[in-house]
């Protein structure tokens, strides 16, 4: 289906973004004296990636970043949200790396000589091995590493950026990382894992203070958040508690200094006094990540976890599969409950992820031609400014992602940008898609 030729409206100074993040892009996992993360434990794991691949080359953007800085003016983009590696620049958390912080230094120069605002994110699930060693984000310890290494990269470039990102998406390194293992650091703690939420969000009140006291104007932390269906009437009680997990879980501390109740789930969590009280640090911006709405049913008795994912009924999908369903209007019922769950509580919102991968070819002969993108991101968009309407105050809409790029244990299987990458020669080629956001920016800022 072609997108309606209207543009949304978009109040004036709305932002527009795309993202990455370093794993993903960065390739040249041993240069210039980067460290070992937990993700280069798990890629060199046999069988853990579903194609075999390292992320190398990929987008190979350690050595092409003026690449992409170009494709990010030519898009007309107001901001680039790109995530900092821990491992490059205090490589197993330790002493800084200045060759590994250059990096960030030209990338940054380049991006604001482009007229590109830097955005970057200061964790996107990359944790020094040696630090997942010694518990990783389960161990309390690790905040203070964090700390460390936020207050490093706030001293090298907090002159020129003024707006950070945190930690992206607490709820995939501990629910995903932690409980059931799909991603790195790849442990099956069930329940035991959530240990690992709270020292994130700690690690996140943390480096907020941090970044503030280095000049910072915009922080925030970017969660992950799905609109939560019950299967069927039945499956209430299975749907509030994923809704628990997966949402008010990473919400709530941030937004109102409390957790839900977890008592259902007999979680303790290891709360010393003041914490609350540092998650809370008030932030300029709450970040949404938000792909599709999640159906939920009980899972049958013996299972160790009280619900199971299901496709959602009447959804098409996307190249993931059935339980990646396309529901734009989701994003819209998520972000106007949100704002009446929280009221003022709620910040302005960055939607700090949006996008859609489809199978593509490896070698295109050509244009690629992604309508299926087109019409994803045109009808998220269009759901971003349904929600505006509704007094939900959503100030940026952020794309995943630039680049086609090293989607973690589904290797370069799945294609989610709006430029094609060959991961052999790491050739930039833009899609259909690309033009499409270059045209629908330009068209929302002049009102044309
Ligand atoms: C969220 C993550 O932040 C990003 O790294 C990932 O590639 C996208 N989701 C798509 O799965």
């Amino acid at each position: 289906m072609r997108p309606d030729p209207v543009p949304p409206a978009f109040p004036t100074g709305f932002r527009w973004s795309a993202a990455t993040a370093a794993f993903q892009i960065e390739g040249a996992r041993g240069a210039d004296g980067r460290g070992r993360s937990i993700w280069d434990d798990f890629v060199e794991t046999p069988g853990l990636v579903r194609d075999g691949s390292t992320a190398e080359p990929g987008p190979d953007s350690y050595h092409r970043a003026a690449d992409d800085v170009a494709l990010l003016s030519e898009l007309g983009v107001d901001r680039y949200r790109f995530s900092i590696s821990w491992t490059r620049v205090r490589p197993g958390g330790g002493a800084v790396n200045p060759a590994g912080l250059d990096y960030y230094d030209r990338l940054v120069d380049a991006l604001l000589e482009a007229g590109v605002t830097p955005f970057p994110t200061l964790y996107h699930w990359d944790l020094p091995a040696e630090l997942e060693a010694e518990g990783g984000w389960l161990n309390r310890d690790t905040v203070s590493g964090f700390a460390d290494y936020a207050r490093s990269v706030a001293d090298a470039l907090g002159d020129r950026v003024k707006n950070w990102y945190t930690i992206n998406e607490p709820v995939s390194t501990s629910l995903q990382g932690y409980a059931i293992g799909e991603l790195a650091p790849g442990r099956q703690l069930l329940f035991e894992s959530l240990p690992s939420v709270h020292h994130q969000l700690l690690a996140h009140g943390t480096a907020a203070g941090i970044l503030h006291d280095h000049g910072a104007e915009q922080v925030g932390i970017v969660n992950n958040h799905t609109q939560v269906l019950p299967a069927r009437e039945e499956d209430g009680t299975a749907a509030y508690l994923y809704d628990v997990l997966h949402n008010r879980v990473f919400a709530e501390p941030v937004l109102l200094g409390s957790y839900p109740d977890l008592a259902a789930l007999g979680v303790d969590l290891p709360i010393r006094d003041g914490d609350l009280e540092t998650i809370r640090t008030p932030c300029e911006f709450y970040g949404v990540n938000f792909y599709n709405p999640t159906t939920i049913r009980s899972a049958p008795q013996e299972s160790p976890i009280p619900f199971e994912q299901v496709p959602t009924p009447g959804a098409a999908h996307t190249g993931f599969g059935a339980l990646w369903p396309i529901v734009p209007g989701a994003l819209t019922e998520f972000l106007v409950d949100a704002k009446q769950r929280y009221g003022d509580a709620l910040p302005p919102v960055i939607v700090g992820e949006n996008g859609a991968s489809f199978p593509e070819p490896d070698h295109p002969d050509g244009r690629i031609d992604d309508t299926d993108r087109i019409a994803y991101l045109d009808g998220h968009i269009r759901a971003v400014a349904d929600a505006i309407a509704q007094g939900v105050p959503v100030q940026e809409y952020t794309v995943w992602s630039l680049l086609d790029n090293f989607e973690w244990a589904e290797g370069f299987t799945q294609r989610f940008g709006l430029v094609h990458v060959d991961q052999v020669t790491s050739a930039r080629t833009p899609k259909a898609s690309y033009g499409w956001y270059r045209d629908l920016i330009a068209q929302v800022r002049t009102g044309a």
